[in-house]
């Protein structure tokens, strides 16, 4: 019963449910304000159940019509007006087209859906696709951020919120959770995701699946997410976009499945297939990974759609032509087809020349139409177009009040010297950076729905929350980078950082005389939106130079500096590290970024994020990830320093900048009296791990405390340490509390060398600690 925000609408709902909610609302004495219910009421009575009404009306269905449900096209050229005119509205029209994706407006969908159910001649309602990544057009923290959170119900909470705007604007499906694990920084795309621990990625692609989901499909207020980009898409060479993937199974069973198999788990309805190649095959013809990993295995019951273009793409895969890509995509276990138009251009012949059976096509139909089913279209078609639920539940203003609550809890603060933050309200403060007053890069990347003209940017936020004490000064200091082309490849999708023509002499001039008039430097730097995501690799994870030269030149004036930080994926900060006093991790926060970071600056919110992914000291320690293997010749010192012939480098150390698990508060935690309560125990018995943690600084606090466990001795080799547990839990000043966690067989499995989930009787470490370097251990046996 979180659900305090919405509001109970629609008036065909049957009497007993409303009396039923009544009820509940009297018994928790909570205003349940909203969730829509069931619109299965007399028109549902009407129709027959799934697998029925769907047998049905396949048996109406010809061979085209089968194979026009499995195409996706983009929206193309439809808009309000000129539907009937497009061609993609003429592909509607004769029953090519299975779904859509990317329209925006209640309107439009409006009318595109009436095109499918009045003017199609089998009348099937179409689905509606949209990337809603992180929120609709209240934007929540880029994924990474939000996984910075730890914290599940407010990571549910946001799906929740982003499926109650997306469905009340005409969307019923969206392209998230993405929960592709990724040690490579150098990837853009680790923004999308929930970073590089299996564990903790599997909790959030539940808590994502439930949100978007709820426990019913059919409510207009939950839809249909797609859990992708199955498989592996996070682990490319080079950490190029797109690039080649290869990886023992052992290594994809324990690291890279479990988020997807979680999601499976967790009831999702749809999965995207992955660009990337798995053990040679792309997986959009990869049979192997969809059907004896993804529906055998995995007991997957919903469809698989592929990426962008993923079935002509394996042309260039040189997998063969496009009739040949097409069956072998199908015959995979691939559904639908998003924008290739293989299926739809070649399928028939492949069925004519048997290279298809119809079996595969109507199996492929089925799902699709299951899912129809489910979400309520074929009661009413018109579902999530109610016009009235557009003005009314986007934007609003207790949405954006718990996405302002929800980026205060991504922020990752890296460093914060002789407790520099947080800020007073008073005195005068030099905002300074080409990210500073930047409302249009505030939400990040992927955030199609996002009205970026009103998201709140860093000055906005600092001034509102400061009050009238405290005098705010801007300059911009710097570009972007000294290099305007690469700026332009760094702010596209109308994402500018308006770059300045001034010299960059001018504009340091600028910004160091009101660095000079002012009592505190906040300088906003870091990557634009679009430095990560798609197709936005890096070979080099610093800040661009020009912001670096701005930060020393600000650095030189004497007065303390904060480093607000905005990226979307870990940095190369060891300069930053070693000469600004405090560093505050932003990510890209959303539409409410400024208001939320400037929250955490001036104490109103403590920060309690913790990092996701590691923050490596050079980009030559990627891939760099906390739960590595030990290999045959560690360092034996425990200080880091080079030893020849071990495992090293000549001119770096192992460990990276910032661990996995790490942030810091503005208050301090301690551990201590860790406890076990027994040494040994049975595969059906379960053992209990205690540590009291005292809040001994100045502040109220939240701590993440973290629950690593090793498996000393296997029959293959382990990592160091595996999270296995954590506890987000607020700890008053001067106050204490114990956590336990409950340990059984399940935290002690893997995934052998034949591929079996099992547990090895033998002596495990369990670990506790704020972050994933601690050193805070008991032991414990698992008996035969
Ligand atoms: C991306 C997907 C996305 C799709 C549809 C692709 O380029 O890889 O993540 O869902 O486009 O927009």
């Amino acid at each position: 019963m979180t659900s305090k925000k919405f509001r109970i609408a629609g008036s065909n709902k049957q009497k007993t449910n409303k009396m039923k909610i009544k009820l509940i609302v009297l018994l928790f004495g909570i205003s349940l304000i909203g969730y829509s219910q069931k619109k299965q009421t007399t028109k549902n009575s009407k129709i027959k159940p799934k697998t029925e009404f769907v047998a049905e009306l396949m048996s109406k269905m010809t061979l085209d019509e089968k194979i026009g449900q499995l195409n996706l096209p983009t929206s193309g050229d439809i808009t309000t007006g000129q539907a009937n005119s497009s061609n993609v509205a003429k592909n509607i029209e004769e029953g090519k087209v299975g779904g859509l994706f990317n329209i925006k407006s209640v309107q439009k969908i409006q009318e595109v859906q009436r095109i499918a159910v009045e003017k199609s001649r089998l009348k099937i309602p179409l689905l509606f696709g949209m990337d809603v990544i992180h929120g609709y057009e209240t934007t929540f923290p880029i994924p990474l951020g939000m996984s910075a959170t730890w914290d599940m119900e407010l990571i549910k909470r946001s799906a929740q919120i982003a499926a109650q705007e997306a469905s009340a604007d005409g969307i019923n499906w969206t392209f998230s959770p993405m929960v592709d694990i990724s040690r490579d920084p150098r990837w853009g795309r680790v923004s999308e995701g929930s970073g590089e621990d299996p564990y903790l990625g599997s909790q959030i692609a539940k808590a994502m699946v439930q949100g978007y989901q709820g426990d019913d499909l059919s409510l207009d207020n939950t839809i249909l997410a797609c859990v992708k980009h199955f498989a592996l898409y996070g682990a490319p060479e080079a950490g190029r976009d797109y690039n080649t993937v290869d990886m023992s199974r052992i290594r994809m069973y324990n690291d890279y499945f479990p988020p997807y198999k979680a999601a499976v788990d967790a009831g999702v309805g749809s999965v995207m297939a992955s660009f990337n190649e798995v053990d040679g095959i792309p997986a959009t013809g990869n049979k192997w990974l969809m059907t004896d990993v993804l529906r055998k295995q995995w007991g997957f019951g919903g469809f698989v759609v592929t990426d962008f273009t993923g079935i002509p793409e394996m042309i260039e895969h040189g997998l063969g032509d496009l009739q040949t890509v097409s069956a072998l995509s199908i015959n995979a276990g691939v559904e639908m087809d998003m924008v290739g138009e293989g299926f739809l251009k070649t399928l028939k012949k492949s069925v004519e020349e048997k290279k298809v059976s119809i079996e595969q096509i109507d199996n492929a139909v089925r799902l699709i139409l299951n899912a129809k089913y489910d979400l309520g279209l074929f009661h009413d078609p018109y579902r999530y177009t109610d016009a009235k639920r557009a003005k009314t539940e986007i934007f609003t203003t207790a949405n954006r009040a718990e996405a302002r609550k929800t980026a205060a809890q991504s922020l990752v603060l890296l460093k914060n010297n002789s407790q520099l933050l947080p800020l007073k309200k008073s005195g005068t403060i030099a905002l300074i950076g080409p990210l500073a007053d930047a409302k249009n890069n505030m939400a990040g990347t992927w955030s199609v729905a996002t009205n970026q003209d009103k998201s709140i940017s860093l000055l906005a936020g600092i001034t509102e929350v400061a009050g009238k004490k405290t005098k705010v000064l801007y300059a911009k200091g710097s570009n972007l980078d000294y290099d305007a082309a690469f700026e332009e490849k760094a702010t596209m999708f109308g994402k500018t950082l308006n770059r300045d023509s001034r010299s960059k002499e001018d504009l340091l001039a600028e910004a160091l005389k009101i660095a000079n008039q002012s009592d505190i430097i906040v300088a906003a730097l870091g990557e634009s939106a679009e430095m990560s995501g798609e197709s936005s690799s890096r070979t080099n994870l610093e800040i661009p130079q020009a912001q670096k030269d701005l930060l020393k030149e600000l650095l030189k004036t004497g007065k303390p500096v904060v480093l607000v930080l905005f990226t979307g994926r870990p940095l190369v900060l060891v300069q930053e590290n070693e000469t600004v006093p405090s560093i505050l991790n932003t990510w890209f926060a959303g539409s409410e970024a400024g208001l939320a970071i400037a929250d955490v600056l001036f104490g109103d919110e403590n920060p309690s994020g913790k990092l996701t992914a590691t923050f490596p000291r050079s980009v030559g320690q990627i891939p760099i990830y906390y739960n590595h293997k030990n290999t045959g010749r560690p360092l034996s010192n425990k200080e880091g320093k080079f030893e020849k012939f071990r495992s090293n480098y000549i001119d770096e150390r192992n460990e990276p900048l910032y661990p996995f698990g790490y942030g810091l508060s503005y208050t301090t935690f301690e551990y201590s009296n860790m406890k076990v309560s027994a040494p040994k125990m049975k595969a059906d018995e379960t053992i209990q791990l205690s540590v009291e943690v005292t809040n001994t600084g100045d502040f109220d606090g939240k701590e993440v405390v973290q629950l690593y466990i090793r498996d000393v001795v296997g029959t293959v080799s382990r990592p160091m340490k595996e999270l296995k547990g954590f506890q987000k839990v607020a700890i008053k000043k001067g106050s204490k509390q114990t956590i336990t966690f409950t340990i059984s067989v399940e935290d002690l499995k893997f995934y052998n060398s034949d591929l079996k989930f099992i547990a090895e009787a033998g002596e495990f470490e369990l670990f506790l600690g704020t972050d994933s370097n601690t050193n805070q251990k008991l032991k414990m046996e698992l008996l035969p």
